[in-house]
């Protein structure tokens, strides 16, 4: 197991996880979603699910995790002491697995167009912006060729282990992706006739509040948290015993919240002014972002230049620190429990990911026929696992830690040893075994119409 000491310093795998949590779930997800969800009213529902649910949810799992010390099917065993705990570790993998393959598309998208913004293909008015989507998603091969590569370079990573280089990167990068969306967002507020967007994510109409709404709100917000997967459970078992799991948690989730918070602020105001419809779905930051680019920087062309190849490249980046923390998940199983080297455990993961990978690309492009249960295999992946899967994934953590861990094993991880956090102590243990529990139950049976 000498593989499990690889993982960085303290700060630098707290920092891996935030580059887990932030990624395509926050630029890209989060804006389709609350644009198809009636605006404010689901942010407020987001906030809501990320607080009260995300962050006991994120304890559970960074407990058992850094108790367990192993990967997600054996941690789960050795936590509960039961084998039958084993399936929610299966359960996260084949998530992970499933969500890479699709999440794997769009970050190939995002690479085409840090490559169309190399050569100055993104630049046109609205109508070419739209066009280009279409046509470029539409292609047999382009779409699928990115998929993969980005997929390679995950594995790549993975398998050398050069994290550190990415932690570093990504200490770098993060504040200057933070400061481009400072940027974005006052620009973008800026254009004329913004302020319709700016009030479609701000100002709340409870008549859009729906069950549907609430399981999509809840599902966005564990998918953006990375939870549900024993993701954020792999991740903690090679944390150190001083790491503060609440402080963690809690930071993770502020950070990833106002990131979440200020993409829509760019893409809403933005779709505003150009007219773009808000629920136009999963293509909705590609047809607006290269006109909030062109439109806010279009006075200085060459300005409008770089803040475009820079906001991709920097997409591109904080997609692969959370493509990085899915393959993980399966690779250490593989590795670990089949002993095999880590390198053909990662193949394993790779391989099957692709194979997803290209099926959904198509399916939402050149063969839409590949359909189940009449949507595309994409939309289909992606609802299974964010509304389904990842709540019910959270909720067994939550359950296992709350009811089946020994007490004294979960004070202490919570508290570190009696160190810090004690006050929080129950109030922390209530939300993960009532709240959280509960309140996904509610959403399930509200949404099934039992409720
Ligand atoms: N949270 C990431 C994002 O917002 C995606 C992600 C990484 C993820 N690891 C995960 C989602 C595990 C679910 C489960 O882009």
């Amino acid at each position: 197991m000498a593989e499990r000491g690889n993982f960085g310093s303290k700060l630098g795998i707290v920092l891996a996880t935030a580059g887990s949590a932030v990624g395509l779930g926050n630029i890209w997800r989060f804006p389709y979603m609350t644009g198809q969800n009636g605006g404010a009213v689901f942010l407020l529902t987001y906030i809501g699910c990320i607080f009260l649910l995300g962050i006991p949810g994120m304890l559970s799992e960074f407990m058992i995790g850094r108790h367990g010390q192993a990967n997600a099917a054996k941690a789960y065993e050795k936590v509960s002491g039961s084998r039958a705990w084993r399936w929610v570790g299966y359960l996260g993998i084949l998530t992970g697995t499933v969500i890479l393959g699709f999440y794997a598309v769009v970050a190939g998208w995002c690479c085409e167009y840090l490559y169309a913004s190399v050569t100055g293909k993104t630049l046109g008015d609205a109508d070419y912006v739209k066009d280009y989507f279409v046509s470029f998603s539409g292609d047999l091969w382009r779409p699928v060729l990115w998929g993969v590569v980005f997929l390679l370079a995950t594995h790549f990573v993975v398998v050398r282990g050069v994290r550190k280089g990415i932690e570093k990167a990504s200490k770098r990068l993060m504040p200057i992706l933070m400061v481009l969306l400072i940027i974005l967002v006052v620009a973008s507020c800026m254009l004329p006739g913004a302020m319709e967007g700016i009030r479609f994510l701000l100002q709340p109409d409870f008549s859009k509040l729906t069950s549907h709404s609430m399981l999509e709100a809840l599902g966005q917000a564990f998918f953006s948290l990375s939870l549900g997967t024993s993701c954020l459970c792999t991740y903690a078992s090679y944390f150190k015993k001083n790491i503060n799991l609440l402080q963690a948690a809690s930071q993770i989730a502020l950070l990833d919240t106002l990131i979440a918070i200020m993409a829509g602020l760019v893409i809403f105001p933005a779709a505003a002014t150009v007219g773009i419809n808000p629920d136009s779905g999963p293509s909705l930051i590609f047809i607006t972002l290269p006109n909030v680019f062109q439109q806010a920087f279009g006075g200085i062309p060459a300005l409008a230049y770089m803040v475009s190849i820079l906001f991709y490249a920097l997409l591109v980046f904080a997609a692969l620190t959370s493509t990085i923390s899915m393959h993980e998940i399966g690779t250490a199983f593989f590795s670990e429990e089949m002993h095999l080297p880590r390198q053909k455990s990662a193949w394993i993961i790779t391989a099957a990911t692709a194979l997803i990978c290209v099926l959904c690309a198509w399916s939402v492009g050149a063969k839409p026929e590949i359909q189940i249960a009449g949507v595309s295999l994409m939309d289909f992946c992606d609802q299974l696992t964010a509304n389904v899967m990842l709540p019910l994934g959270g909720m067994l953590a939550c359950l296992l830690v709350g009811w089946f861990v020994p007490k004294t094993t979960v004070y202490n991880e919570f508290t570190n040893d009696g160190q810090h956090n004690q006050q929080f102590y129950h109030i922390v243990l209530f939300a993960i075994r009532y709240v959280c529990p509960l309140a996904i139950l509610f959403v399930f049976l509200h949404q099934l119409g039992i409720v």
